[in-house]
């Protein structure tokens, strides 16, 4: 097997073919600069010749000067070729359909008339001084010892790397491991693959065809890509480096924030079931897996990968499932030890809380406890809220004006936002910098339930970190502002009690 497994993410090429995705040209320079960040080797920066769109933010990521270096995709033709030379790229990905299913009724062209085509089109682009990619699109559905005619073909024009496309997600494990390894016998050229994901199965075919001597994954963040997507780049990364103990240029660390920023831009949301970079990737609720947890986190987690590899990080979520040691953790990070029977008791509490629909914030865990102990918090709250106004609107930056009074002192801020709740939020930020420090940072915003019509009740749910320690707390108002804004005070306050 390879040493170092290459990454080429197609985020911006294959992702942005997302029915619905649209990235702007500024959110690409973005997502090209946190990827040239997490340290992918290739980025496909787009498509030229189909659209002036893509042509511009190809020229404009292959001007950032990034470590990465840029691919442009281009049919097997001179002009297609010729407008990814104009944008400036590295690499030149030529492809053109290559199963009978495909020819048929796409181009119309013949076994030896693409075969004609790849050799001259490879040798165009190695002529004019470019890297050359080779794919053979729809590999998976191709006559093999004609797919294998045709990569010797492409290397004989000079391709620098073969792609084997699985382009309908057709293939499984095993078959990509017969497939990748009879090319890899064939040929002398490095070989990447493209999976897509049609039944689930990308990543794992990704895997299969590095252990049959692929160089390179061809990956998208959160697995975009046309139709059910292509390999994730944070799960095939993760495979190859803690299961197959194999390395890669990526810094770990980075894939967690590369998955919400990708999150955000595409509008797509993150299944919190999503390996290593779901909400639930490293949460724990049931009182034997969060016990073990707790006493070692290799008990219910897989260990050769945990939150901190990945940028994530591990919370033990209250809920109908709860044990004690959960409850008792969470006591005792504010200095608090209920006796036997309080505990019990809170966790009943908690569980029925939970049992009634709600999501259980650590801010009503620790209200229950007050009022179980009958010890009231024994600080005062450091925040409490006096004034609040925000304007929005289509002509201007959202801006917050807050009066609050913090540990005492009556203090105002005015913070601007992309929308009224995040200028909210920097607004009390800002108030609470001096008296509490600037690292209080929020971490998790759901809006829980808005029922009914426009006058209907919002519950704010937020996550708020300082240091080591996040706490979950609530909001609950007609105005979503207002419920944002106690969310977030809220677990300020509970942060604050030791
Ligand atoms: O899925 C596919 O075959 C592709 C090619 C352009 C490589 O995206
Ligand atoms: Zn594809």
């Amino acid at each position: 097997m390879q040493k170092i497994v290459e990454v080429f993410d197609t985020t911006l090429r294959d992702g942005e073919q997302t029915p619905g995705i649209a990235f702007t040209r500024e959110q690409k320079r973005t997502i090209a600069k946190q990827l040239d960040r997490l340290g992918v080797d290739i980025i496909e920066a787009g498509f030229p010749i189909s659209s002036t769109r893509d042509s511009e933010a190809v020229k404009l990521i292959c001007e950032m000067g990034l470590s990465s270096k840029i691919c442009g995709l281009a049919r097997l033709l001179t002009k297609d070729i010729d407008a990814c030379i104009d944008c400036g790229v590295d690499m030149i990905h030529i492809f053109a359909p290559t199963s009978e299913i495909q020819r048929e009724h796409t181009t119309k062209m013949s076994e030896d008339e693409v075969k004609e085509q790849a050799y001259q089109m490879a040798h165009y682009v190695k002529d004019k001084g470019f890297l050359c990619m080779f794919s053979a699109m729809d590999a998976t559905r191709t006559r093999l010892d004609y797919l294998i005619e045709l990569y010797k073909t492409a290397e004989e024009g000079g391709a620098d790397i073969l792609n084997v496309p699985d382009t309908v997600g057709v293939t499984e494990p095993f078959a990509m491991y017969e497939l990748v390894g009879a090319i890899y016998q064939a040929v002398k050229t490095p070989i990447s693959v493209h999976c897509h994901n049609d039944f689930g199965l990308a990543v794992a075919n990704s895997l299969a065809a590095v252990k049959a001597g692929a160089k390179e994954v061809q990956v998208a963040v959160n697995g975009l890509g046309e139709r059910a997507g292509n390999a994730d780049l944070a799960e095939t990364v993760m495979g190859l480096n803690s299961i197959y103990r194999l390395k890669t240029n990526i810094k770990t660390t980075f894939l967690f924030e590369t998955a919400k920023l990708v999150e955000r831009f595409s509008g797509i949301q993150i299944p919190i079931t999503r390996p290593i970079v779901g909400e639930n990737a490293f949460a724990h609720e049931s009182g034997i897996h969060a016990h073990g947890v707790i006493e070692k986190s290799d008990t219910f987690e897989p260990g050769i990968m945990t939150p901190e590899m990945v940028g994530h990080r591990r919370r033990i979520v209250l809920g109908t499932h709860t044990g004690k040691h959960s409850v008792e953790k969470k006591l005792s990070e504010i200095g608090v030890s209920p006796t036997k029977e309080q505990l019990e008791e809170i966790l009943e509490r908690v569980k029925e809380l939970a049992a009634s629909g709600k999501k259980v914030t650590d801010d009503d865990m620790f209200t229950i406890t007050e009022v179980v102990t009958g010890e009231v918090s024994r600080q005062e709250r450091v925040v409490t809220l006096k004034e609040l106004s925000v304007m929005t609107g289509n002509n201007l930056i959202p801006t917050a004006s807050l009066k609050a009074i913090v540990r005492g002192k009556e203090c105002t801020s005015a913070q601007m936002g992309i929308g009224p709740v995040d200028a909210v939020i920097h607004a009390v930020q800002e108030i609470i910098k001096d008296e509490i420090g600037g690292d209080v940072k929020l971490k998790d915003f759901r809006i829980e339930a808005i029922t009914g019509g426009s006058d209907a009740l919002a519950e704010v749910i937020v996550g708020v970190e300082k240091g080591d320690r996040i706490v979950t707390a609530r909001g609950v108002r007609e105005d979503i502002v207002m419920a944002s804004v106690e969310a977030f005070i809220n677990a300020v306050n509970r942060l604050m009690q030791e």
